[in-house]
């Protein structure tokens, strides 16, 4: 029977897919794995061992998409001696593109767009079967996950697609090109989702979308974000509620309302800022200024203890002058986020910001890129340190990457990494942490009993 089972082990094909870029994308990958076991592959990691290699891809920053053509190119000299070797290529690179990659790199067998991922069953026999190339940019259709098989990383905590796409079209971004327009997904299937997902045990759900705030906008039912985050909040089982990502033009105070007085929603909102600077959010298309900005953290702290607040901070947006980069220091001291994701502004394809006059030097955007993680991480050392000595609820989600034994890795309502030393059974459950230790980004503590 064992050798039986290690036969077909044996003789299953295998793929490896890998993953760039975001939440949505990692969830996509989740969906595109699910579909791939019940067409009978398993899992590698071995780019070697492969008969199917999918890149999941991203292309809102030109150093990743240089990363992934690199990688596409060193694939050609596998299939070289592997010609059965199947090599797709899916995500936002794929839609953005489509001719480009097939250009360029000829042996690539499929392009698909993220919108075409629940169909990918159809695609891969395609283009098995009929040894056709294949390439597909169907607009979006309804969105519709739920008859999708779905194969998720964690058992703990679950990614929730909620909507899809942006229509807020900021001068530097590619997304509203590469995922198409907003589409909400309808209240009952993300409801009953979520009812699967407490019966399968799951603790956490993480609500995503690139703009939740405007959820439920196309829908032919009248629904708020609010709205939907209040039936969720009924699900037992469920004991954590989180979402990605607000846009402050969007974000309505009822909202901060809903998170004080439900149980489940998490104190945590990560709230993209872009820029300190009025003159650069104007010219960036943000659609608020820095006034509009602070009233909304303060109405958040004044309403929710204890809430973390993290962002995100584009540094070298044509024409930002020193001047302008000072403002964005500054609002960082008085803000003072939890924690920030910083990147470098890189210059896209078609987006309006790529035709603005005074595009800043690179080795300006790099010096000013560290100035500000400079700052961050004393605000982050500074924000943690509070946290020691505090008794925290942490709900752990997995053994702690750091080779210690025994170790596990955990997270706090307000989504700081905790670890500390436990027993595995212990994964899926809400504890109790001493915070003993904290640094930039990790907490370290012992568990209370
Ligand atoms: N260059 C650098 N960062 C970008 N982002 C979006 N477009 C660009 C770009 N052209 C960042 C924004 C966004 C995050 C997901 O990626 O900060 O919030
Ligand atoms: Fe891109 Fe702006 Fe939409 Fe975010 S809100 S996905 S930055 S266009």
């Amino acid at each position: 029977m064992l050798d039986k089972l290690n036969n077909f082990a044996q003789n299953q094909p295998k793929v490896l897919v890998k993953t760039f870029g975001c939440q949505m994308n990692v969830n996509d990958s989740e969906y595109i794995i699910g579909q791939l076991e019940q067409l009978g592959y398993s899992r590698t990691r071995d780019i070697f061992k492969s008969d199917l290699i999918l890149l999941n891809t991203c292309c809102v920053r030109e150093n990743v998409e240089q990363k992934i053509y690199s990688l596409i190119s060193k694939i050609k000299k596998i299939k070289e001696n592997n010609p059965s070797l199947i090599l797709g290529i899916c995500g936002c690179m794929a839609q953005k593109e489509k001719e480009n990659i097939f250009k360029r790199a000829p042996y690539v067998d499929l392009i698909f767009s993220p919108s075409q991922i629940n169909n990918l069953k159809e695609i891969i026999n395609i283009t098995k079967y009929r040894n056709k190339k294949y390439i597909s940019s169907k607009n979006p259709t309804e969105f519709i996950l739920k008859h999708t098989p779905i194969s998720r990383e964690s058992k703990v905590s679950a990614w929730i697609q909620i909507m899809r796409g942006c229509n807020n079209y900021c001068s530097y971004c590619v997304v509203p090109y590469t995922r198409g327009p907003e589409q909400s997904r309808g209240v009952s299937e993300i409801l009953a989702e979520a009812e699967n997902l407490a019966q399968e045990n799951y603790k956490e759900i993480f609500l995503l979308g690139q703009n939740v705030n405007s959820y439920g906008k196309n829908l032919p039912e009248s629904v708020t974000f609010s709205k939907l985050l209040t039936l969720l909040n009924n699900i037992n089982g469920i004991e954590r509620i989180r979402f990605m990502t607000s846009h402050p033009k969007d974000l309505n105070f009822n909202l901060i309302k809903v998170i004080k007085n439900s149980d489940k929603i998490c104190e945590h909102i990560h709230l993209p800022i872009q820029s300190g600077s009025n003159k650069i959010l104007k010219i960036m298309n943000r659609g608020y200024d820095i006034n509009q900005y602070k009233s909304i953290i303060q109405e958040i702290r004044n309403k929710i203890n204890n809430i973390s607040i993290t962002t995100d901070i584009l540094v070298g947006f044509p024409g930002e002058t020193e001047e302008d980069f000072q403002q964005t220091l500054n609002i960082f001291k008085e803000i003072e986020f939890d924690n920030t994701y910083t990147f470098i502004y890189s210059n896209r394809e078609n987006t309006i910001a790529s035709l603005m006059p005074n595009q800043v030097p690179l080795q300006v955007k790099k010096e000013r890129l560290s100035r500000l993680n400079n700052l961050q991480k004393e605000i982050s050392i500074k924000i943690n340190k509070k946290l020691e000595d505090k008794i925290l609820e942490v709900l752990v989600d997995k053994k702690s990457l750091k080779k210690i034994s025994n170790q596990l890795s955990g997270r706090t309502r307000t989504n700081k990494t905790v670890v500390f030393v436990g027993e595995e059974e212990l994964i899926g459950q809400l504890v109790k942490v001493k915070i003993l230790k904290s640094d930039t980004w990790t907490l370290y503590g012992e568990l209370v009993r």
